[in-house]
């Protein structure tokens, strides 16, 4: 199978440009990379960009920050740039005392440009919409996609068509796909209906698909793993044993996977050096966690989700194919957490000083919930991901947060009221 971590580099085909391909996940089928648009295979299946050349960590230094620092580990030298990634891997010591693992860091991929890590794939999906030449660009989104969409859309001075569920979506992220000039459609269902009407315009020729289905936005995606590696080589000369994160449409998950994959391909990392990849799902919306749970090899469509934590609110995760075997192949796992949990968790990060949204805490929450059943062990170097910013959700975060007093307008009041003697 093509997705083992062992599966060794593979053999270039006659369709390679410049070294680079698609390939089939599921028959090894291969393709021309920008002859013609493509988002999966001639028989369905989910494709990968591959590469003649797998890197190494030597590729990438001197080679300046963000993105396309790994512009070897991508299909183009730069892209449609804001700039993006270089994001922060914060220290949370009183949240790693508490939780009791030996390390704690939080990437913190909110302090991307329009505050997710989706402009990490965008960087280089709209890169790819210019080779192939398309002018409009859509998306289905719980709301980062189409804020980062209509960001970089309106950058590489293109057309963009967002559709989201309806009444689902946190005001943050409607408020910049709109100043960005999406053109926004609000869909009476969920994110995966949207999603299957985006899929019909763009099989239909009507628009450039640019979901995590789009297999160039995982290549973007997958530099939140080589940063990782990177700097947690610099700061303690070892990569982390764990690398916990969210899960909606499995997209990171399997991004994440495929960066491991290839250092290991190349040499760079030994396969037991790799982080265990754990993914969180919100309880109300964890396809992904019963698939692991039932050892399936698929996730099977939930067509009723809810949760708090709106940008994971996903019933079928079109990357599982890609993700599972990168759970399993790193000897993760997935769990699932209570809106209540994911909640806590925020309030646990922002006590801080890191503000996520709601989906970005169930990496903490599920961390917290699987040390607490000892399937993380206390000895562990872990890196939470937090995907996305507080700002993007105020309405969570004025749910979480504390309330604002009403005092006079007179300092004895403010006085009386705060308490001082
Ligand atoms: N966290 C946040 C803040 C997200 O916006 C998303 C996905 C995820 C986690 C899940 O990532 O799909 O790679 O597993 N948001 C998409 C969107 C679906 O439309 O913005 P994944």
């Amino acid at each position: 199978m093509s997705l083992e971590l062992t599966a060794p580099a593979p053999d270039v085909p006659d369709v390679a440009d410049d070294g680079v391909w698609l390939e089939c996940i599921e028959t090894g089928e291969t393709y021309a990379p920008f002859d013609e648009i493509r988002y999966t295979s001639d028989h369905g299946h989910l494709l990968e960009v591959r590469y003649a050349n797998p890197p190494t960590f030597e590729d990438f230094q001197g080679e300046g920050r963000g993105v396309w620092r790994y512009r070897s580990a991508l299909p183009f030298e730069e892209g449609v740039s804001l700039p993006e990634g270089d994001t922060p891997l914060h220290e949370a010591p009183r949240l790693r005392e508490d939780i009791g693992v030996n390390t704690l860091r939080i990437k913190h991929e909110g302090m991307n440009p329009t505050g997710s890590f989706k402009d990490r794939g965008m960087t280089v999906g709209v890169r790819v919409a210019k080779e192939l030449g398309v002018d409009r660009l859509a998306c289905a989104s719980t709301g980062n996609t189409s804020a980062a969409l209509a960001a970089y859309g309106a950058r590489g001075g293109m057309e963009t068509l967002v559709l989201l569920p309806s009444g689902k979506v946190a005001a943050g992220k409607i408020a910049q796909a709109a100043l960005h000039d999406a053109r926004i459609l609000e869909v009476d269902g969920n994110f995966d209906s949207c999603l299957d009407i985006v899929q019909d315009l763009a099989e239909r020729g009507e628009v450039y698909l640019l979901n995590s289905l789009n297999p160039f936005r995982l290549e973007g995606q997958k530099t939140i793993g080589l940063e990782i590696l990177e700097a947690f080589r610099d700061d303690y000369g070892r990569v982390p044993d764990r690398i916990v994160l969210p899960v909606g449409n499995a997209g990171n998950t399997s991004a994440l996977y495929k960066a491991f994959r290839e250092l290991v391909q190349s040499g760079a990392l030994d396969p037991e050096q790799v982080p265990k990849l754990t993914g969180v799902q919100a309880e109300g919306a964890a396809p992904m966690v019963e698939a692991i749970e039932n050892g399936w090899e698929d996730t099977k469509r939930w067509d009723e989700v809810e949760t708090r934590a709106t940008a994971i609110r996903i019933g079928n995760p079109v990357n599982a194919p890609k993700a599972l075997p990168g759970i399993r192949e790193t000897d993760g796992t997935a769990v699932a957490v209570s809106d209540e949990e994911i909640t806590e968790a925020q309030r646990d990060l922002a006590g801080e000083g890191i503000g996520v949204e709601p989906a970005s805490a169930a990496s903490v929450a599920g961390l917290r919930k699987l040390r607490h059943e000892g399937v993380v062990d206390a000895d562990e170097d872990v890196v939470c991901l937090t995907t996305g910013h507080l700002l993007k959700d105020p309405d969570a975060a004025f749910e979480a947060g504390g309330e604002p007093e009403p005092v006079a307008n007179d300092t004895e009041a403010v006085l009386e009221h705060i308490g001082a003697e």
